[in-house]
């Protein structure tokens, strides 16, 4: 008999709320081609795609995840066609126009990661809006990363390290995290990538050493609740060791006590 599919109820009841990933990150991928599927300008995908931003912002702050970082345009996108790469643009800052009131109402802290600098007026305005107007909210925190790249951030790292100072001649990792653009944030727990594809594309690099990686085949304007679940369901499935042997980790041993352990080590 086939296994009845569970519904997003099923998977409610499947979470432990006592061990939800703190830090969520997720490659949001697939916007084109759900729209070329559908015969449409990739365009298309990108709009619907800004949809599901909308409620999976509004899922995780539900559940009480307390940092969701989106991949929601890369360095190397700026290569796009100029009209794809204008139209995100756009639709960055009507998007971040149209939710600013709603992160204010639900206690969302905005922030970014990424070179800002180089988008245009039309959103790094909105950025800084929503940016000041959040940042005394103590809810989830909202991560963009907009004009992002890992590579570049640990460069850019190394670069303000030098400037406040020089080299420590003893470097230690927590030197450099302090520079990153994350700084102040834990790493990502669990990294989700949609659209079938199973790579990093220059996300998060440092951040996700120890990040539980997800692939789905589902394409991000497909992206809802019940995937969302599902990922989280999956994640709590996994055992975390950080490089130690299972024996050393008690069972049911806290997400951030392991690190602590295996750091001592370094
Ligand atoms: C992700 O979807 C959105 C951005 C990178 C801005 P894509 O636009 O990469 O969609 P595909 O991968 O071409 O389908
Ligand atoms: C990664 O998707 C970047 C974002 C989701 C913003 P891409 O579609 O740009 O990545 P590649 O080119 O498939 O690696
Ligand atoms: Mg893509």
């Amino acid at each position: 008999m086939k296994k009845k599919e569970s519904t997003v109820e099923d998977l409610r009841g499947m979470i432990d709320m006592q061990k939800l990933p703190r830090h969520i990150a997720i490659i949001m991928d697939g916007n084109g081609r759900w729209a070329q599927r559908r015969g449409m300008p990739r365009v298309f995908g990108h709009k619907r795609g800004a949809e599901r931003v909308k409620n999976v912002v509004e899922q995780c702050r539900a559940l009480g995840i307390q940092i969701l970082t989106l991949y929601a345009f890369s360095d190397e996108n700026w290569g796009r066609p100029r009209e794809e790469v204008s139209f995100l643009m756009d639709m960055l800052g009507s998007y971040l126009r149209s939710e600013i009131d709603s992160m204010k109402k639900n206690g969302i802290r905005f922030r970014t990661i990424g070179r800002i600098e180089r988008l245009p007026a039309s959103a790094s305005t909105w950025i800084e809006k929503a940016r000041s107007e959040t940042e005394q909210n103590s809810g989830m925190v909202l991560n963009l990363a907009l004009s992002y790249g890992g590579r570049g951030e640990i460069l850019q790292a190394i670069r303000r390290l030098q400037s406040a100072g020089g080299i420590p001649e003893e470097l230690r990792e927590e030197h450099l995290s302090r520079h990153l653009d994350t700084a102040g944030l834990p790493d990502p727990d669990l990294m989700i990538r949609t659209s079938g594809e199973q790579r990093i594309s220059n996300f998060l690099l440092w951040q996700a050493a120890y990040a539980e990686l997800y692939f789905t085949e589902v394409l991000w304007p497909d992206f809802d609740e019940k995937e969302l679940l599902l990922s989280i369901v999956d994640y709590q499935k996994r055992h975390r060791r950080f490089g130690l042997t299972g024996e050393q980790l008690p069972q049911g041993v806290g997400r951030d006590d392991a690190p602590t352990a295996a750091e001592s080590h370094r």
